[in-house]
Parts: C-alpha cells; sequence; structure tokens
C-alpha cells in the first residue's frame, strides 16, 4: 500500500470513494458527483492543506484531508474528511494513514489535531482507539438561516 499526499489528478477517484462510502449508514449521504469533487476540489485548495492517500495496484482505497489552522497557542490541523472503501474497512488502513497524516503533521510544527464528528458513530470508536477524546468544553452549534 503507498501512502502519499493526494494529488490533484486524484480528486475524482476520491469523490467516487467518497460518494461510495458516505451513502452507507450511519451516514446515508445523498451526494452527487459535482458537489463531491466541489468539496474535495475546495479542500485540496485550502491554503496549507494536507491530506494522505492510500493507493493499492493503482485503486484509491482511502484518503484524509483537512488543513492546518495558525492558533496563539501554535499550529493545528482541522481533519475535514477521511474515508475507507468500505470493503476494506476495520482492517488497519484508517489507522495507517492517521499515523502517517500525524507524523507529518508534527514535522510541520502542528501540535493538535481536531475534527467533527456523529456521537456514538463507529467514526467516534475510531478516532477514541487513534487517541482522540471528546472536549466537554466545547459544543458544536448550528442555525437554519433559509
Ligand atoms: C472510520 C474509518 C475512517 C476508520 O478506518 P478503518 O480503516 O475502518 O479503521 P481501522 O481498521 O484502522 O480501525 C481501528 C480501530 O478503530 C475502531 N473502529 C474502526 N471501525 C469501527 C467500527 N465500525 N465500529 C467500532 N469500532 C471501530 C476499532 O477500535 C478499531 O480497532 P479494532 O479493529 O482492532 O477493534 C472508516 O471505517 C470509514 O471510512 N468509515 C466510514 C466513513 C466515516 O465514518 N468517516 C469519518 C467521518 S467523521
Amino acid at each position: 500500500m503507498k501512502l502519499q499526499p493526494i494529488e490533484h489528478q486524484h480528486l475524482k477517484e476520491c469523490a467516487d470513494l467518497f460518494i461510495s462510502v458516505f451513502s452507507n449508514p450511519p451516514w446515508n449521504e445523498d451526494w452527487e458527483i459535482e458537489s463531491a469533487l466541489n468539496r474535495l476540489e475546495d479542500l485540496y485548495d485550502m491554503p496549507r492543506q494536507h491530506s494522505v492517500v492510500a493507493i493499492v495496484e493503482d485503486q484509491i482505497i482511502g484518503f484524509a484531508i483537512g488543513y492546518i489552522e495558525r492558533w496563539y497557542q501554535g499550529k493545528s490541523f482541522y481533519l475535514k474528511e477521511i474515508c475507507i472503501d468500505s470493503t476494506r474497512q476495520r482492517s488497519g488502513i484508517g489507522t495507517k494513514i492517521m499515523d502517517v497524516l500525524s507524523q507529518n503533521l508534527v514535522s510541520q510544527g502542528v501540535n493538535k489535531i481536531y475534527l467533527l464528528t456523529g456521537r456514538d458513530t463507529p467514526a467516534s470508536a475510531f478516532y477514541e482507539k487513534c487517541g482522540f477524546c471528546n472536549n466537554s468544553k466545547i459544543i458544536m452549534m448550528s442555525k437554519k438561516v433559509q
């Protein structure tokens, strides 16, 4: 398995993978290819973007992408998306991607990774196994404006 930064030429295949993975429970998301590609293009174009893609026999089987934010206490990384091919989940690929991502980020002076995810989901169990913990001092708030 090759682990490397996402290149622009990978985005369409990443978008196809993203649509397929997030169509499954608990997410049940219904992405059009154009919207998924737009989202990944936007993330790819973010300043200080950082990513890892996993490739096996020229096929993309997982990726993670986010960006570094500068904060008064140093640099944090906001992990925006991670997904692994549904047929290959639970075989250690997500952990490998997270490890490589973390090592690369440390070498760039990042001291914290943070993310949003669903409460009590398989993803939250994965993040806990990777050493993340819930920050009880922070809540996510949102408001519909239309
Ligand atoms: C979440 C995800 C990225 C994890 O990657 P993965 O390659 O499947 O995870 P790993 O095989 O490295 O799992 C490591 C550990 O995480 C936990 N974990 C992973 N998937 C889990 C699941 N479905 N249920 C419970 N725990 C899980 C386990 O503790 C696991 O260790 P174990 O298998 O020895 O018990 C991947 O399953 C995925 O793409 N899920 C769908 C998309 C998603 O939810 N993305 C995150 C949105 S915020």
